[in-house]
């Protein structure tokens, strides 16, 4: 072969085209005090900086170190990670729990090691990347649904041959903000003896009984088939990722999860300040309404419809015209998210607003300023 073309060249002309087409993605610098309201964060219940969890994080960190140091069947489990698992189990109504370094980690361990060679997994269009793939590792065939259309979803689990099936889905949609009809697809799960996967990144703290999640909300907590993943980075304020189901499958998955068995246990300053999270949405239960009332406040501001969750997507279709609605919000002192391909679908790129349940009145009066100019901006 041999040649002096640089192998890498392509690498530049695919950096071209998302140039050319409004893609390119960049990593702005984050100072501790921005001085901007946060609307892109998933700190939904505003704890990432509360004393209670900044001390849980420090307590753990000075009794365990600053690593993990390994894996958890390697160098042992502490008995943080433990009460950590238990403690997510009884609030949300499972009968175990086991944590992950993320949920990312989470969602592939889960799938990969409840699907498999011979089994089907059926996944809705608009589920996390990371059940992608964890689709993607399991090695089952995968068949996905469009977005919330039961009636594919029956069809693929009753035409299977396979006799093992897996249905996934986030249980609110983390783009659109949307909830997934639990109810309903875990009567087809029921019907055709398959397990609903639920990922709860953007339901715990926000849906339910004092942020119980959505699964609790509909009376679906404790059921063997109903497998609950979720991430301890946005509500909790801390980093990882839980798996929520019964002990059975709690046990199945300390055997065989690749993502549990090969990765370095999660840190334990991580450990205290998820712990501690918990703790303080316990005590003040109230917050997790306060998000979805803040979220129906700047979906009134930036007239679109309420959504039940924390997520205010403003779809504006074009790439450039979001990254720089985004880049004028920024400019004016709102910090915002800024949704485009392949995040979401084509022509449907968006400014991403979360809500938070700190967010005060003096902030709301900016933020209706803000995007008032922003969006009437935008739209000439
Ligand atoms: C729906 C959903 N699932 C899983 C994840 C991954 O969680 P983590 O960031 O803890 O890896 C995210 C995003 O972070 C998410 O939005």
């Amino acid at each position: 072969m041999g040649s002096d073309k640089d192998a890498l060249s392509w690498l530049d002309d695919r950096e071209s085209e998302r140039r050319a087409a409004g893609l390119r993605r960049e990593l702005r610098p984050r100072t501790p005090a921005t001085g901007l309201i946060d609307l892109a964060s998933n700190d939904y219940l505003g704890l990432v900086r509360h004393p209670d969890v900044i001390d849980g994080a420090i307590a753990s960190l000075r009794r365990w170190g600053t690593g993990s140091t390994g894996s958890r069947l390697v160098t042992g489990s502490t008995t943080e990670h433990a009460l950590l698992e238990s403690e997510l189990a009884e609030f949300v109504g499972a009968e175990a729990g086991l944590v992950f370094a993320s949920g990312y980690a989470a969602n592939l361990g889960a799938v990969t090691a409840l699907a498999g060679k011979g089994s089907l997994v059926v996944s809705d269009a608009g589920s996390h990347a990371s059940l992608v793939d964890a689709c993607r590792l399991s090695r089952a065939r995968v068949q996905v649904t469009p977005h919330g259309d039961l009636g594919a979803i029956e069809a693929a689990l009753r035409d299977r041959s396979e006799e093992r099936a897996l249905v996934l889905t986030d249980s609110v949609f983390s783009a659109d903000g949307d909830l997934a009809p639990l109810r309903e697809m875990h009567r087809l799960v029921r019907r055709y003896a398959a397990v609903l996967v639920v990922d709860e990144a953007h339901g715990i703290g926000v849906r339910g009984s004092g942020g119980r999640g959505l699964v609790h909300e509909l009376g679906l907590e404790g059921q063997e088939d109903v497998v609950v993943t979720a991430t301890l980075s946005k509500s909790l304020a801390s980093q990882g990722g839980v798996v929520l189901a019964s002990e059975r499958v709690c046990a199945h998955l300390v055997d065989t999860a690749r993502t549990f068995i090969f990765d370095t246990g999660l840190a334990p300053a991580a450990v205290g300040a998820a712990r501690a999270a918990l703790g303080v949405l316990r005590r003040e239960p109230y917050r997790a309404q306060a998000v979805l009332d803040r979220a129906a406040d700047i979906a009134r501001i930036a007239g679109v419809e309420v959504p039940p969750s924390a997520v205010v997507s403003v779809i504006l279709g074009d790439p450039q015209r979001a990254f720089d609605a985004a880049a004028a919000c920024r400019e004016n002192g709102l910090s915002v998210g800024c949704f485009r391909p392949p995040s979401v679908p084509e022509g449907t790129s968006r400014l991403r607003l979360t809500a938070r349940a700190n967010l005060t009145a003096a902030e709301l009066t900016t933020i209706e300023h803000v995007l008032d100019d922003v969006l009437s901006a935008s739209a000439t």
